[in-house]
């Protein structure tokens, strides 16, 4: 498809009672923008600091080369994304919304039974705007922390993913800023430029939340973040789309349609990684997943230095949850703004009102679960829905291992290892669990988390392959290509600014 302004091909140029997206519009929507001529005024004023934003801190040097993307053009979940080629500045971001479903009630805390909103309930602005700018400044800062990546791509494909994932979360941002707009006046206009300012990493302005400051040095480290830290946000997304705030909760539903290919990059990258370490190694004739020195020389990345860069992305991701106890928490769910992850679909009285849930605390220097209010452990809650949501893929890396043969198995650590919020964040603790004094910990460090030479050594690795069908020595290329091309299509036609 060319790079305008167009629709792209296929696409109806008026919105329908079937959710497609109206291109008529600078901004494609099915939210009938055209018709709400303040909100359209806004976005489009906002418009052009955002490409700002996008030219000077989204990918690095590749914005004018034409990259195989899908674009979302309706909301459909049986068909919603149109590929075709793209100069990725002229990606048609738009805002698209779930339908709405005018029976739709809140479902849980306070206000249960009630007709979900479809405006922001007075009491709850504040709160309800938090909300929206916490989960809208993660999508720019991620873009921000990947900017360089494509430099060292490992293949025209893997190249390809990163940026249909920049593009989406530029999206996903635009969905917030569209919230902020549509329903907070003048202090979510201010929100919403807020949001183009802060950048990932700065002093003086950092994004909001510790792991959008971390470095994504290399492309295990992306495929980790994809894993460990998207999930996350699909979490988040998944009880924010219980809201009984409707214009979110239809919001929420829409990204995780985008969110979950950006979960697939992440395990198929850590595990085409593994696969090719596995390959290698028994093409060596080497069994021992420790013999570092020898394995690395085959140009691959050794297990245990992959085991220590979960470590460090879901330790960092667990953080993103807050603090196993929180009134906040306990405030979204009792207003009926945040949901607990598939909240329609568990037994009880959805209030909390008399519940409690198993919590892990520190107990006079012991790790221990204790039964605390289930109102204020919600955060506790959906961080144990996110392990148990980790655990799958780690299974799958596994498996590989398990088919070549090699004793060595990825293991998510111990909740209490390597926090910097919550219960954990005062104390040391080994990967297993086990309390460590600061000095053992200072000793035993390099062997948990990535050290400096072992970033050095990915560092060697990260060579650009951007020759249609090859890929770095060491990751293997995909089973599958995206929409039913083969590994060696052509996903990014590189023209260098
Ligand atoms: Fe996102
Ligand atoms: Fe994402």
């Amino acid at each position: 498809m060319s790079a305008t302004l167009n629709a792209p091909s296929g696409t109806s140029a008026s919105p329908t009672a079937t959710g497609a997206v109206d291109y008529t519009t600078k901004i494609p929507n099915n939210v009938n923008l055209a018709s709400d001529g303040r909100v359209l005024k806004a976005l489009e004023q906002w418009h052009p600091g955002y490409i700002d934003w996008w030219m000077t801190m989204g990918p690095d040097g590749f914005q004018t080369s034409d990259v195989y993307l899908r674009t979302a053009v309706s909301i459909d979940p049986k068909g919603w994304a149109k590929f075709g080629y793209v100069k990725m500045p002229e990606y048609r971001w738009g805002i698209l919304l779930a339908p709405q479903d005018e029976n739709r009630l809140v479902n849980f805390g306070g206000h249960k039974g009630e007709k979900a909103w479809q405006e922001v309930p007075g009491e709850y602005r504040a709160m309800l705007r938090r909300l929206v700018v916490i989960q809208g400044d993660t999508e720019p800062a991620s873009v921000e922390q990947q900017r360089f990546l494509g430099k060292t791509a490992p293949s025209l494909y893997d190249m390809r993913n990163l940026f249909q994932i920049n593009v989406e979360e530029g999206r996903h941002l635009w969905a917030m800023v569209y919230l902020l707009h549509k329903y907070f006046g003048k202090d979510g206009r201010e929100e919403a430029e807020g949001l183009l300012q802060r950048r990932s990493g700065d002093d003086d302005k950092p994004r909001m939340l510790g792991a959008f400051n971390e470095e994504t040095p290399d492309w295990l480290s992306l495929f980790m973040f994809t894993y460990f830290t998207d999930r996350d946000g699909k979490m988040q997304l998944e009880s924010l789309a219980q809201s009984g705030f409707d214009p979110m909760s239809r919001t929420c539903r829409f990204m995780l349609t985008e969110e979950a290919h950006h979960m697939f990059v992440g395990e198929t990258g850590v595990g085409r990684t593994i696969e090719r370490t596995a390959e290698a190694m028994k093409a060596a004739g080497i069994d021992d997943p420790y013999d570092i020195a020898r394995i690395r020389a085959l140009g691959v990345i050794d297990l245990p230095t992959i085991q220590k860069k979960a470590n460090l992305h879901y330790s960092l991701s667990l953080d993103l949850f807050g603090s196993e106890i929180s009134t906040n928490a306990a405030n979204f769910y009792n207003s009926g703004l945040k949901g607990r992850f598939m909240e329609t679909k568990i037994e009880d009285d959805h209030a909390l009102t008399s519940a409690t849930y198993p919590v892990l605390k520190l107990v006079n220097g012991e790790i221990r679960t204790v039964d605390e209010p289930a109102l204020t452990a919600l955060n506790m809650r959906l961080r144990d829905d996110y392990t148990k949501d980790c655990q799958g893929g780690v299974n799958r890396w596994n498996k590989i291992l398990e088919k070549a043969g090699i004793k060595f198995a990825i293991t998510l650590p111990s909740v209490a290892f390597h926090r910097h919020v919550g219960e954990f964040k005062a104390i040391k603790a080994s990967p297993e669990g086990k309390l460590l004094t600061d000095e053992q910990w200072i000793k035993l460090r390099d062997q948990w988390l990535p050290s400096k030479s072992d970033g050095d050594f990915i560092a060697s690795l990260m060579k650009p392959c951007w020759e249609a069908g090859k890929y770095a020595g060491w990751i293997t290329a995909p089973k599958v290509g995206i929409d039913n091309k083969g590994s060696d299509f052509e996903y990014v036609k590189i023209h260098q600014a």
